[in-house]
């Protein structure tokens, strides 16, 4: 028996390089040893932006595109929308009775947005729960691993709590989930800060060719770098982190030209851009495909909608039995 995985995302924009390379690329590997499970988390979006609920219909559509091109393949693995998952807002529900505020209030992602005076202001009950929804999201299709990066791991922690809670009160109900670490090297921006949409320093999967290349050539490089016979340091290079991923086989000739000064930034950003579009070619192209047939990508979403709908079903009918909410 294949153990199971489940993972989302949530639909704030297209994904970009760092998503990519941090999370997306990890999971379709996953796809062949393990019954898998991803989707994007629209009603997790709208903790944020939910003045702004249209942009999620767009986005969530983008996300799904990012999925597809990836790699991620309807065939092998359920690709869904948590919006069009029932279960998963009645579980959500019914897990809110199960957890204690102190719990939420602990967690790192809720303290730091509490700190922030500013965004305090925009602190909902529904965001104080959106870990509670995350944990409805994993137990729901008995996930065994949750691939995520390391800052989701207090959200795990507090699903393994919740479920531990669960089965104390009614025996044996829900899987108790492991993280999966997946993004041990975290790919800067092309300003060197972490590669955000919200500091417009990101590289896109859905980018033109014309995009990515103004991005790296606006990279910042070493700053101490300021002629070409200067010797770089590529441990603080931008643009050298993207030759650890895409210049593999001329890494170490790229290391020492830049050391002893004698590769200009200007040609170095050059063939990063010729490497990074031959090493992302598929990916953007099946990319550019999909995007043309959204239709297509609509009825994946659907499909796997239904098909997570039916185990989800399952599992939560094994609670409320349980509960004795069900007639
Ligand atoms: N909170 C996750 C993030 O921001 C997204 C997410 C929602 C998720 N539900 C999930 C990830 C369930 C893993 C499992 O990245």
């Amino acid at each position: 028996m294949k153990k199971r995985v489940l993972s989302g995302m949530q639909s704030t924009g297209k994904l970009h390089i760092g998503n990519y390379h941090g999370a997306l690329e990890h999971w379709v590997r996953l796809q062949d040893d393990y019954n898998c499970y991803f989707f994007v988390a629209n009603y997790h979006s709208l903790t944020t932006l939910y003045q702004n609920s249209k942009e999620i219909y767009e986005n969530t559509l983008q996300v799904a595109i990012d999925f597809l091109a990836a790699g991620i393949e309807p065939d092998k693995s359920v690709v869904f929308v948590q919006s069009l998952v029932p279960a998963h807002t009645e579980l959500h529900l019914i897990l809110s009775m199960f957890t204690p505020i102190s719990w939420l209030e602990r967690v790192p992602s809720y303290k730091e947005k509490m700190s922030n005076i500013e965004l305090a202001d925009l602190t909902t009950y529904g965001f104080l729960g959106y870990p509670v929804l995350q944990t409805a999201d994993i137990v729901l299709y008995d996930a065994n691993f949750v691939p995520v990066g390391e800052d989701q791991l207090p959200h795990l922690e507090l699903a393994r709590e919740i479920v531990r809670r669960i089965n104390h009160y009614y025996g044996e109900t829900f899987v108790e989930p492991l993280p999966l670490l997946t993004s041990f090297s975290r790919i800067p921006g092309i300003d060197g800060r972490k590669m955000s949409k919200s500091y417009d320093n990101a590289i896109f999967l859905g980018d033109t060719d014309e995009q990515i290349r103004s991005r790296i050539m606006n990279a910042i490089t070493d700053p101490a770098r300021i002629k070409r016979s200067d010797p770089g340091h590529p441990e603080v290079c931008n643009i050298f982190a993207y030759h650890r991923i895409y210049s593999s086989s001329v890494l170490s000739q790229i290391e020492s030209e830049c050391r002893m000064g004698k590769r200009g930034c200007v040609d170095c950003k050059k063939e990063c851009f010729k490497n990074l579009i031959a090493s992302l070619a598929t990916v953007r192209e099946r990319r550019y495909n999909f995007e043309k047939n959204k239709d297509y990508v609509k009825d994946i979403l659907r499909d796997g909608s239904k098909k997570a709908s039916e185990y989800a079903n399952k599992v939560l009918n094994r609670l409320r039995e349980k509960m004795g909410i069900i007639y």
